[in-house]
């Protein structure tokens, strides 16, 4: 089993960005409520967050909620909602100890006011922090982001404050919920499903994907730096030949 040491701090992905899935099927697995599986997958949180700190990974982007789960049966959404005010409350002592600043980005007037007012005091109390930014995606949706964004530019151009010539790759990302982070290096999803349900469609044009088969409350530190270890023995070639890189 690899362990923190054998990754090579000189090729480190500047943004980590993690599918949490497979809560349900843990939980059930074990003949429980799903859950069960939210309330476990907290500590794969605490522990992934930690080891990302340890590794001094910049950015690290947890997609938490989707747009797409608010069609949950409502005792399922009304619990993960409660776990996570619950785990707001609990780890803020965590965040500091690992000088980690929060950030959340998706549709944040759709969370019920209590989720809401929990996460804006986390991010204002360690907003001063200046190790890590770990953003927690929630009631977020790639295609919603994105949405949003164009209306913006779309009222921009129809006041004349910009011109559709100026409309750049640059314009567009700092109308997204992410404007504040750089392009996903490397994109982890559990559970075994190979798909990107929605998320960050725009800033992992060119990450790296790793699948892995593994329910995310079984995720350990060594899950991690196997999929980092995957990560740094790859060649981004960023549409260049591997003759032009080397
Ligand atoms: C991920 O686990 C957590 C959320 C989507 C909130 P799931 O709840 O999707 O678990 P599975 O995929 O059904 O097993
Ligand atoms: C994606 O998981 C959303 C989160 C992990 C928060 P889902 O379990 O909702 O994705 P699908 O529906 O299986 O694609
Ligand atoms: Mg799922």
């Amino acid at each position: 089993m690899h362990t923190l040491e054998d990754v090579n701090k000189d090729r480190l992905p500047q943004h980590v960005a993690i599918i949490m899935d497979g809560n349900g099927r843990w939980a059930k697995q074990r003949g429980k409520l799903r859950v069960f599986g939210h309330e476990n997958g907290v500590e794969s949180v605490r522990q992934t967050v930690e080891s990302c700190a340890k590794l001094q990974i910049p950015f690290l982007t947890l997609y938490a909620f989707s747009t797409e789960n608010w069609n949950r049966p409502k005792v399922e959404v009304d619990t993960l909602m409660r776990l996570l005010v619950t785990a707001l409350k609990k780890e803020l002592k965590t965040l500091h100890k690992n000088n980690i600043r929060l950030k959340a980005i998706g549709k944040m007037d759709t969370l019920p006011e209590k989720v809401r007012k929990e996460l804006e005091e986390v991010i204002s109390k360690t907003s001063k922090n200046t190790g890590m930014t770990v953003t927690l995606a929630l009631s977020y949706g790639s295609r919603e982001e994105i949405k949003t964004a164009v209306q913006q530019i779309a009222t921009k151009v129809k006041n004349n404050i910009i011109s559709p010539e100026n409309i750049d790759e640059a314009v567009i990302n700092t109308h997204l919920y992410a404007h504040f982070l750089p392009d996903v290096d490397l994109l982890i999803r559990t559970s075994g499903e190979c798909r990107i349900s929605n998320f960050l469609l725009w800033q992992i044009a060119y990450a790296e994907l790793y699948f892995i088969d593994v329910f995310w409350p079984d995720f350990r530190e060594h899950h991690l730096v196997e999929a980092i270890l995957s990560y740094q023995n790859r060649e981004r070639r960023f549409g260049k030949t591997s003759e032009q890189l080397n």
